[in-house]
């Protein structure tokens, strides 16, 4: 076709296309954006919304140079003022370009915020790994503690319980401070240099511009080697590691499992001290379900003061993915609480006016205005799963009367038409835990 979607992006639609796609029905998004937004709220986190793209720069100096994302990932342009602009390819740069823009550290010196947002990286498209993918994000500003690390990862481990989630490996390590990382670099240089000619050619050009980025390869030829490599766990300078120690202790006393993974370096350069990232055995290749850490420079590297902060992001799509695979039961989505059904344009005109009231009274309430057979009607009433159906056609409008039929039970009663809107509102309240919040 010659008008097709590009490579790696998708739909969201109302109806579920296949269902094995049902992560793409626009209720099941709505329905975890619900989730995330009374989360949000339950940890005391306000909403930003940055734009979809920003100057190139930022993400160069923040993400970092070296990193996969800079390097081959993003969707960079040329603007007609000839500046160079790039797509989101994630949300803290962005958060903190507009903190520090704005001056928000003047209002409050402690801040949370939250994100639902989508990203854009050029990766090679497969199951889990899209060009365009959405991630709910916080961002917590203006603590150092471990405490602070500790909430956010109970922020992230809460939300994955909340939509149903199960079986999630947490693992969590320290990318320490610079005392810390000046060491290990140098243990690492020292191992990894022995190994130099069997690592695979990104990993090679990874030893000199940024070695710690090896530990994040992916190239099987590089796997061996990893996992033998020193553990920044040894390096650790007295102030980092009890800023560790705390975290693990805090974690435990959550009474949430989690696991040290000595490894864990991120893909991105702006990480300090804390890491963590929640993974699914369910998800293939792709299983990381979100990740985050302490990323203490960024502010004064962007030009704010020396403010800590720490936050996490979480890819929406594998977290619905992972619903899915779990069995995770999604909501069914609401339909109309009436579905007015009439026959012939006299009775159209009446039930536009009763839609119209209804709708006017906060009753989500449809007309079928298809003017086909009465049967293909009520079939389409099924399909949008409304609650109640009127049917009128000239014997009723003739009567004043009509039959409501409860399409769930299959039960009707007998409605007069002069009393119909306050009738059904009244049903509405009576029936609102039922139908409709
Ligand atoms: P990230 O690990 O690059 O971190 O991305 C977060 C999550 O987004 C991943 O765990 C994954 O679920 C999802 N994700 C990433 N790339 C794709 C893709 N191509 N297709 C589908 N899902 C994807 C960040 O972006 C950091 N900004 C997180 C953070 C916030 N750290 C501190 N604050």
């Amino acid at each position: 076709m010659e008008y097709s979607i590009p490579k790696g992006v998708f739909d969201i639609l109302p109806q579920e296309p296949h269902k094995e796609d049902a992560w793409r029905n626009s209720a099941h998004w709505e329905y975890i954006e619900k989730i995330i937004r009374e989360l949000a709220r339950d940890y005391g986190c306000r909403e930003i919304r940055t734009p979809i793209f920003e100057r190139t720069e930022l993400f160069v100096r923040s993400v970092g140079e070296t990193s996969d994302i800079v390097t081959k990932e993003m969707y960079t342009f040329t603007d007609k003022a000839d500046r160079s602009l790039t797509l989101r390819p994630e949300g803290t740069a962005p958060v903190i370009r507009a903190f520090v823009e704005k001056q928000l550290h003047l209002q409050r010196p402690i801040q949370k915020f939250f994100y639902i947002a989508p990203m854009f990286r050029y990766e090679r498209p497969q199951a889990g790994r899209y060009r365009q993918h959405h991630q709910f994000g916080m961002e917590a500003i203006g603590v150092c503690s471990a405490e602070q690390d500790v909430e956010v990862i109970d922020l992230l481990t809460e939300f994955y319980r909340r939509v149903g989630l199960k079986n999630l490996k947490v693992a969590i390590n320290t990318l320490g401070d610079l005392d810390s990382r000046t060491k290990y670099r140098e243990a690492l240089h020292k191992y990894f240099e022995e190994h130099l000619d069997r690592l695979s050619p990104d990993s090679q050009a990874r030893f000199s511009r940024n070695i710690m980025r090896i530990l994040d390869s992916k190239s099987p030829e590089d796997q061996e080697f990893i996992a033998s490599a020193p553990s920044i766990l040894d390096f650790l300078s007295t102030a980092a590691k009890s800023h560790f120690e705390k975290v693990c202790t805090l974690l435990s006393s959550l009474g949430l499992a989690w696991e040290i993974s000595p490894r864990l370096v991120r893909g991105l350069d702006y990480y300090n001290h804390t890491v963590f990232e929640v993974s699914s055995g369910q998800l293939g290749a792709q299983n990381a379900l979100g990740g985050g850490g302490r990323y203490d420079g960024l502010i004064a590297s962007l030009g704010g003061p020396d403010i800590p902060s720490v936050g996490f992001g979480t890819g929406l799509e594998r977290v619905m993915q992972t619903m899915e695979r779990q069995g995770v039961q999604f909501p069914s989505p609401q339909g109309p609480f009436i579905y007015f059904i009439p026959l012939g344009s006299q009775a159209s005109e009446a039930c536009m006016k009763w839609t119209a009231a209804l709708r006017h009274a906060r009753v989500a309430a449809e007309v079928d205005l298809s003017g086909k057979k009465l049967q293909t009607c009520l079939q389409t009433a099924n399909l949008l799963q409304a609650a109640f159906c009127l049917v009128i056609g000239e014997d009723e409008q003739l009567s004043g009367k009509a039959q409501l039929k409860e399409m769930a039970t299959h039960q009707s009663k007998e409605i007069v038409l002069d009393d119909l809107v306050e009738r059904i509102i009244q049903y509405h309240q009576e029936k609102k835990g039922k139908y409709h919040e």
